[in-house]
């Protein structure tokens, strides 16, 4: 089976799991496990903050940063098909009481303009505040694309000029930095809370951290345990965060370069795919043009051992290089999926 769903479906390696067994633990709730200590030292240190919470997945470090950052009634602005607006099951709604105001983008970026027409200034007595912007680097719905630095400098700058609040869904932003240059501290000093995810492109079986300023950061401590986050010996589980931030970063390369070579084997193939899409990890397929629905391919791909998975948009699937993913998968992926999907006869 070659595995393309997701860049969660990575297993530890024999390295991560030998750090796993020899981990020091102790009760994070108390903050004496130092191998949690260790991680979130680090995790600030790589995403530009002064402090950074271990909380088990990045939907629950997502959910305690906007409920850090805005009060019920106010408002969030972001991608229209953001993680948080998509995936979080209204979390935003139910955890900190925030009205939605979703944006509609191309590639999962939106402009200062769009910003600008869109915060609600007011007195506070009669329209609600705009208190969040979130920005989604990479951008998971448009196919895990990136944010330009520049790009996030002037929706920063103009957030700040209207006393908006900054939260950045970080989960691949590794992925970000790796292809973009940019120092993933450069990218998340530019926000009041970030999240990153461990549990995909870096391989670890669970984890994410949420970083932001002491002060907010100790807020998000005390969320963490009303949410039911707050664990005992989880030094276990953070020797692996810690072994993917030593070990994992500079090899998403690697899953940049592999998605590129299948985009480009599947595009020779005749299936249709947006080379310009694939800036990092995702190749998305359409399948539009093959009149085939997702769950038809799907069931095809399955047929012939290939597992990809949908995307926000009803026609296109998406293919996930990830650790598990070596260079003889992809040359069989190119082989295989214009075969189960029949794209030859079309090209
Ligand atoms: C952009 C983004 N944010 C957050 C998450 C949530 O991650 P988790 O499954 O760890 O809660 C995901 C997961 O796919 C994601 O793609």
């Amino acid at each position: 089976m070659i595995d393309l769903r997701s860049d969660t479906q990575t297993r530890p390696s024999p390295e991560m799991r030998a750090a796993i067994a020899a981990a020091e633990v102790g009760d994070e709730q108390k903050r004496e496990d130092p191998t949690v200590n260790e991680l979130e030292r680090r995790a600030a240190e790589l995403l530009g903050q002064e402090e950074a919470v271990f909380v088990p997945t990045a939907t629950m470090a997502n959910e305690i940063a906007l409920r850090t950052l805005g009060q019920p009634g106010d408002e969030v602005i972001g991608e229209e098909n953001s993680h948080i607006f998509l995936a979080e099951l209204g979390g935003p709604a139910v955890h900190a009481g925030l009205m939605t105001r979703p944006l509609r983008c191309v590639a999962g970026r939106f402009s200062p303009e769009q910003i600008r027409e869109t915060v609600r200034v007011t007195d506070g007595t009669h329209v609600p505040h705009t208190r969040i912007v979130s920005v989604e680097n990479t951008h998971n719905a448009s196919g895990a694309r990136v944010w330009p630095i520049e790009e996030i400098e002037a929706v920063a700058a103009t957030a700040r000029e209207l006393g908006v609040n900054l939260h950045l869904d970080g989960a691949r932003v590794m992925n970000a930095s790796v292809a973009s240059g940019v120092p993933s501290a450069q990218i998340g000093s530019h926000f009041d809370t970030v999240t990153l995810c461990l549990s995909k492109g870096l391989g670890c079986p669970l984890g994410a951290l949420v970083a932001g300023s002491a002060e907010h950061m100790a807020n998000a401590r005390r969320l963490k345990h009303l949410f039911g986050g707050a664990m005992r010996q989880a030094g276990i589980v953070a020797a692996a965060g810690v072994y993917a931030l030593e070990h994992n970063i500079g090899r998403l390369a690697d899953d940049h370069e592999r998605a590129r070579r299948l985009a480009e084997g599947l595009d020779a193939a005749g299936v249709p795919v947006d080379l310009e899409q694939v800036e990092t990890n995702f190749v998305q397929v359409d399948l539009a043009p093959l009149g085939l629905s997702p769950e038809d391919a799907l069931a095809r791909l399955w047929e012939h051992r290939v597992g990809l998975s949908m995307t926000a948009h009803p026609t296109k699937l998406r293919a996930v290089t990830h650790l598990d993913v070596g260079d003889e998968d992809i040359e069989q992926a190119v082989d295989l999926i214009p075969r189960a999907l029949g794209a030859l006869a079309h090209a």
